[in-house]
C-alpha cells in the first residue's frame, strides 16, 4: 500500500502568478509528500446554469460535460486539500467561485469527512482574511477539517516581505502535514451537527423535489457517519436546528 501522504492544491488564480508561486514553493518543502497543483484555469470548468439538477436530482444529472468530476476525484484520492485563491475585489477569484458553485451540491451531501484542508489566499494589501474565511466556511460544509489559514500580503515583493510570506506559508503547511500524520479521530463540531440536522430535516420536508438529498440522508441518524456524540451536544444541535427549520417553514407558507 502507498503510505505517502497525498495533497492536492486547487488554485483559483487565472494564471501562474503569486498564488501559484507560493503553492509551488510548498511542493519542495516535503519531497516525501505526493503533492499536486491543479490550476482551475487550465481545466475545463463551465459556468453553473443554476438549474438545480445536481442538488435536486444528483450530481450526475448536471448538463455540463467537463472536468468537474476530475477535480472531485483528485480531492477524494488526496489525504489533504489546499484551497488557494488570490483576493480579487475582497473575496475569492471568479474562477474559484465557479468551482464553488459547480461543486456546491457537496454542501448538501458532504463526503470529505476525515480529510484535512487548508485555505491559502494572497492579496496586495487587504482582504486575504476575507478570502480565507470564505474558503474555510464553504469547504467545511463538504466535511473537511481546516487547519489555520495562510493569509499573505504580496504588495511590494521586497526581500523581507517575500521571506515573511515564505515562513508563514511553510509554518501553516507544516500544521497541515502534522494534522494529516496525527491520524487523530475527528469528532464532529456542534456546527457540523447543526448542519446535519438542518439538511436532514429539509431533505424530508422537500423529498418530492429534492430526492437526491432525501436518499442521502434517509437511514442516517445522528451524523453523516457512525460516531459517538455526547448527549448534551446531540440535544443542543437538535434544538438549534429545530428552531432554524421551524422558522424556514413558517416563512415559506
Ligand atoms: C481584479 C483584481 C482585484 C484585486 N482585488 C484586490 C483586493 O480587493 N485586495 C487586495 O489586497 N488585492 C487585490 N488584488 C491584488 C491581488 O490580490 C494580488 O496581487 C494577488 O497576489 C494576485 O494573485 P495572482 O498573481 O495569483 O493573481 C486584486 C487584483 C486583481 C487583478
Amino acid at each position: 500500500m502507498d503510505e505517502r501522504l497525498k495533497i492536492v492544491a486547487i488554485c483559483g488564480s487565472p494564471h501562474r502568478g503569486n498564488t501559484y508561486k507560493i503553492l509551488g514553493m510548498l511542493a519542495n518543502a516535503h519531497p516525501d509528500v505526493d503533492y499536486k497543483i491543479l490550476m482551475l484555469s487550465e481545466l475545463d470548468l463551465k459556468d453553473c446554469f443554476g438549474c438545480y439538477s445536481c442538488i435536486d436530482n444528483g450530481e450526475e444529472s448536471c448538463p455540463h460535460q467537463d472536468d468537474r468530476d476530475v477535480i472531485i476525484e483528485e480531492m477524494k484520492a488526496a489525504d489533504g486539500v489546499i484551497f488557494a485563491s488570490p483576493t480579487y475585489a475582497r473575496t475569492v477569484s471568479a474562477l474559484m467561485k465557479k468551482f464553488v458553485e459547480r461543486t456546491s451540491f457537496l454542501a448538501h451531501r458532504p463526503i470529505f469527512f476525515g480529510k484535512y484542508a487548508m485555505a491559502l489566499a494572497t492579496c496586495a494589501g487587504f482582504g486575504a482574511d476575507l478570502t480565507c474565511k470564505y474558503l474555510t466556511e464553504h469547504f467545511t460544509q463538504y466535511g473537511f477539517n481546516f487547519v489555520p489559514p495562510v493569509e499573505l500580503m504580496v504588495a511590494r515583493k521586497t526581500k523581507n516581505e517575500t521571506e515573511r510570506n515564505r515562513n508563514l506559508a511553510l509554518t501553516a503547511y507544516e500544521k497541515l502535514i502534522n494534522a494529516l500524520r496525527s491520524k487523530a479521530v475527528i469528532h464532529p463540531s456542534l456546527n457540523q451537527l447543526v448542519y446535519f440536522n438542518i439538511f436532514k430535516s429539509i431533505s424530508e420536508w422537500n423529498k418530492l423535489k429534492g430526492w437526491a438529498d432525501y436518499e442521502f440522508y434517509h437511514g442516517k441518524h445522528d451524523f453523516y457517519y457512525d460516531v459517538k456524540i455526547p448527549f448534551w451536544k446531540k440535544k443542543m444541535a437538535k434544538w438549534i436546528s429545530g428552531k432554524t427549520v421551524k422558522k424556514m417553514k413558517a416563512e415559506s407558507r
